[in-house]
């Protein structure tokens, strides 16, 4: 850390990670949902679709705030200059965890928009509206004064913006449905195809061009092929989901074609990675940091690119669109992808934060975690996946009403519910080791090395 301001993200790392948590505990309840019939009287209470909100919700916020905390630590060392306002940053927290809590009371009173994902209410709505446009000003106005431009600032100010523009396309409610669904996919699927991966793409470059000493040259030219890549074939994919809100036959072609591609540039990152570990210049530590960096871009490969793959193809969606198979396609893609991304530039950015004599810290409990959580939520998204397959054939091959093919879908619903325990217990491991890492005591030779050139 080399600027006081860089001091915000803290915060910002500390409440994401809290809701990390809160948000795991409400999946859990959902998947009991789906082999135990719970009582009626509790359902009036808290029913299915409120905990979905807001586990889903949850997702949403917790990484949005990742992200900004990465952005506010970031820019800085980028620029080579303080943050405009490092007051108004707090402020901007202050108030999305106040939408966020009020929309979460508000949920369990009925208070929603009722589209999944987006169902904070309108008023809401322009809060987040005026806390994003306080960090789009607080970020743009840093870059202006320091007039220092770089490839890696320019694609997370590109994706920050194209995400805060998209979020006021799922605003607006369309009387016709089949409109409305047709712009929530706007937001829903340009986020995580499009917007997200700029972001993405530059914590990662970011990460690793301090974490490994390769030439900054070196590591923005791959940006730029990757955000070109993920742009063409991110945008034109749209048309995956555009088979069942009533838009033209020809997007059945297009989504097809293009969203097969998508998995290149998530390829490409993951090679990336790889090849940038490869020609580190110092020795790749701390080790932790690489392994979540690294079971980030494969999990990312998996969850985004194969599972995505599988089943984009519009004859295969025919069958499974809306099923178990895209929850799991969700879950493995949201992990592999965001929670990882965020995770690891937590792991990066705290040591640094807390200024540790070297960035190394006690790392068991965190290989710990890792492994109990990846491993948990590959698992549970398996499990997902063959209630999701079951489901596609016995409803819509076979006709089965809904309620009769949930009977077989049970025993996997157990299953998903049993891993979840683990990926809990996973990510308490994390938020607990995150939240009081220590520096690492004994330093090891090659560290040492590294330190003293
Ligand atoms: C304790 C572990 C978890 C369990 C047991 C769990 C369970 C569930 C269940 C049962 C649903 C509802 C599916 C439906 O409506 O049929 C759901 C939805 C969802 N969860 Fe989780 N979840 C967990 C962790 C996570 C994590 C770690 C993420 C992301 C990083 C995540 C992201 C999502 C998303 C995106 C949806 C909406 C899926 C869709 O619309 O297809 N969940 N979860
Ligand atoms: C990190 C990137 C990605 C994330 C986080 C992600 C997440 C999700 C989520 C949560 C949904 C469910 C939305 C809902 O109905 O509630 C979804 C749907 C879908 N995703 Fe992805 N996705 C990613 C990348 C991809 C890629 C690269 C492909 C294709 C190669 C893909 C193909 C699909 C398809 C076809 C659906 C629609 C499923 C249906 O019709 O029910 N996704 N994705
Ligand atoms: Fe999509």
């Amino acid at each position: 850390m080399r600027y006081e301001s860089q001091r915000v993200a803290y915060p910002y790392f500390v409440v994401a990670l809290l809701l990390f948590g809160l948000q795991l505990v409400l999946g859990l309840w959902l998947a009991f949902n789906y082999f135990f019939t719970v009582p009626q009287a509790i359902v009036d209470v808290f029913p299915f679709a409120t905990a979905r909100a807001m586990h889903t919700n949850l997702l949403v916020l917790w990484l949005l705030l990742g992200f900004m905390g990465a952005t506010f630590y970031a820019i800085p060392e980028e620029t080579g200059s303080e943050l405009a306002w490092p007051r108004l940053a707090i402020v901007q927290l202050v108030i999305l965890v106040a939408v966020g809590v009020v929309a979460l009371v508000g949920f369990l009173f009925g208070w929603t928009q009722g589209r999944p994902l987006l169902e904070i209410p309108r008023p809401l709505d322009l809060f987040v509206v005026a806390g994003v446009l306080m960090f789009l000003a607080n970020v743009g106005v840093t870059i202006m004064r320091a007039r220092r431009f770089t490839a890696t600032q320019g694609s997370l100010l590109a994706g920050l913006v194209f995400l805060a523009v998209l979020y006021l396309f799922g605003i607006p409610f369309y009387r016709n449905l089949a409109v409305d669904w047709y712009y929530w996919w706007w937001v829903i699927h340009l986020w995580v195809e499009g917007a997200w991966e700029l972001v993405t793409a530059a914590l990662v470059a970011f990460m690793v061009i301090q974490l490994t000493g390769v030439e900054r040259r070196v590591v923005e030219r791959w940006l730029y092929v990757e955000l070109g890549l993920f742009l063409f074939t991110g945008i034109a994919g749209t048309g995956h989901h555009y088979y069942w809100v009533a838009a033209p036959k020809y997007w059945l072609w297009v989504g097809g074609v293009f969203s097969s591609l998508e998995p290149l540039p998530i390829a490409l990152m993951l090679l990336d990675t790889w090849r940038h570990m490869r020609e580190a210049r110092r020795p790749l530590r701390p080790r932790l940091t690489w392994v979540f960096l690294f079971g980030m871009a494969v999990l990312h490969f998996i969850g985004a690119g194969a599972f995505g793959m599988a089943h984009t193809l519009p004859q295969i969606n025919y069958y499974t669109h809306g099923s178990q198979v895209t929850v799991s396609h969700g879950h493995l893609a949201f992990y592999g992808a965001y929670a990882l991304v965020n995770l690891s530039f937590f792991y990066f950015a705290i040591p640094r934060l807390k200024r540790f004599p070297s960035d190394e810290y006690r790392s068991t409990l965190g290989h710990w975690a890792f492994w109990v959580m990846s491993l948990s939520l590959l698992g549970m998204s398996l499990a997902f996946g063959v209630a999701g397959v079951l489901q596609s054939y016995l409803e819509r091959v076979q006709g089965q009403p809904y309620m009769v093919a949930q009977q077989p879908i049970r025993f996997w619903m157990f299953v998903a519910f049993v891993h979840g325990i683990g990926v809990l217990a996973g990510a308490v491991m994390v938020i607990a080791h995150l939240l009081t890492l220590r520096p690492e005591p004994r330093v090891e030779p090659a560290a040492e090395g590294a330190r003293a050139t």
